[in-house]
């Protein structure tokens, strides 16, 4: 069976997690493949609300395995925390929970360094959510980095003394700032004990396996593709690739595994952290939309930037990712709207672009808008497509025929099961 992914197609919190635990039933293993407690995944059903930081979407989901993939970094602190909420929630995930060996650790130190180079930057800071995400990924490239299979060998306490002391030779170079280093190491051996006792796994031969046992997998993205390291806004990105090509290195899967490519986008757009926005709302229809959508970050709390959907933006990362359907969610906070306005170009250096500049970051951006009439209802009662008021179902084939991927899936409320399937045909 092939591999088939979920991924956020703005700049995160697009609602993956919604999406990845109502689709976890279809499937046997759901794998994150990269990122770390950087991402804040929201589940709600039967009047509980989880938020998932480095447990995959799926844990919830009986007998349902999920793996934490070699392309993920973890922080056994934060990892400890989410295994003791599922332990309060009586969730059995004991056997269910895997970690690939490979996945590289964030030290208490890297979380420092994050803080103290955020701080230099002043003006200019990426807006990271301060979780050690960036340092962790520059040890894991530049060949420094312990990984979770190194807990179990004899000399790693001095491996991790050894990489402490280079990262408080590198704090040097920061201006000074608070950061309680002993307490932090003190919580995260104790944290330790937690991953030492979950089932580690050669996640590349593992998933390989299962592959070819023709098991049903979905790989989850965390994050989303206007903040790849590659593609994204640099250098206001976060330090992954999250795109489609995120799988196969962060799995270990050949690209001829991939197969549907689920992307999400939110009815509108946000963002959270710096970096440009080109439809961005500073003004009072921005606040309403922060209100209605309750747009708030899962991981830091942090308001999130709003705006009016940007086509061009969804039309480049629907062609880096390979999207082969589209789900829409968060529709039902553009009810109170007369009128949706969506970026159907650019205007800069004096023309119309449906490209993004290279030098997005200096060159200002006008979006064009094209206007569509909002419902102005409730789409609470609603279940089946066929029942949502016209003006909506006009609204989501506008974004289709421009798009060019079918939208199979409409999300109106932050509940699992307020989910609209569309053209459910083209599910796998
Ligand atoms: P993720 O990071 O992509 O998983 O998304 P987040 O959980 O960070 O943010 C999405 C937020 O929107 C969460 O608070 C969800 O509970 C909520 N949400 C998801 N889908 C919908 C929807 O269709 N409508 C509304 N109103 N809220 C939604
Ligand atoms: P989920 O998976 C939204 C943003 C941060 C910052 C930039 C770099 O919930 O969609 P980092 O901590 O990675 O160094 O921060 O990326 N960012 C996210 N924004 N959702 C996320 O994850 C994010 N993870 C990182 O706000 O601008
Ligand atoms: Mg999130």
């Amino acid at each position: 069976m092939a591999v088939d992914v979920i991924l956020g197609l703005q700049w995160g919190d697009e609602g993956k997690g919604k999406i990845v635990d109502y689709l976890a039933n279809n499937y046997d293993i759901v794998a994150r493949f990269q990122g770390g407690p950087n991402a804040g995944h929201t589940l709600k059903f039967d009047g509980k609300k989880f938020v998932l930081h480095t447990v995959p979407s799926g844990i919830f989901r009986e007998n349902l395995i999920n793996l934490i993939g070699n392309g993920v970094v973890i922080d056994p602190i934060t990892l400890s925390r989410e295994i003791d909420n599922l332990k309060a929630a009586n969730v059995d995930y004991q056997d269910r929970l895997l970690v690939a060996k490979k996945a590289h650790l964030i030290l208490p130190t890297h979380r420092y360094i994050d803080a103290a180079s955020e701080a230099s930057k002043g003006k200019a800071k990426i807006g990271s959510t301060l979780k050690g995400i960036g340092p962790t990924y520059m040890d894991k490239t530049g060949r420094n980095g312990l990984r979770v299979g190194d807990i179990m060998r004899s000399d790693f306490k001095e491996r991790y003394q050894a990489l402490k002391e280079k990262h408080l030779g590198l704090v040097k170079l920061y201006p000074a700032i608070e950061f309680d280093l002993a307490a932090e190491e003190e919580k995260w051996f104790d944290c330790l004990d937690v991953l030492r006792k979950m089932k580690q796994v050669d996640g590349e031969y593992y998933i390989n396996q299962a592959i070819n046992d023709g098991k049903r997998i979905l790989a989850e993205g965390a994050q989303g593709s206007m903040l790849d390291i590659d593609f994204g806004t640099y250098p206001f990105v976060t330090s992954s690739n999250t795109v489609t090509a995120g799988v196969c290195t962060g799995l270990g899967v050949s690209p001829s595994k991939i197969g549907e490519v689920i992307g999400i986008t939110k009815a509108y757009c946000t963002r959270v952290g710096s970096g440009p926005f080109p439809t961005e709302l500073e003004d009072e229809v921005g606040e309403l939309l922060r209100k209605e959508g309750a747009e708030f970050g899962a991981t830091t709390g942090r308001p999130r930037r709003c705006g009016w959907i940007d086509l061009p933006q969804l039309k480049y990362t629907i062609m880096l990712n390979g999207v082969t359907q589209l789900v829409v969610t968060k529709l039902d906070v553009l009810n109170i709207f007369e009128a949706i306005q969506a970026g159907i170009a650019y205007e800069y250096e004096g023309e119309e672009h449906q490209n993004l500049p290279y030098d997005i970051n200096s060159v200002p951006i006008t979006p064009i808008y094209k206007s569509y009439n909002g419902w102005n209802q409730s789409l609470d009662h609603v279940t089946e497509y066929s029942d949502l008021p016209s003006t909506a179902k006009e609204y989501i084939i506008a974004l289709e025929d421009q798009l060019n991927v079918p939208i199979t899936m409409i999300s109106t409320g932050p509940e699992r099961h307020k989910l609209i399937l569309k053209d459910v045909e083209v599910l796998s």
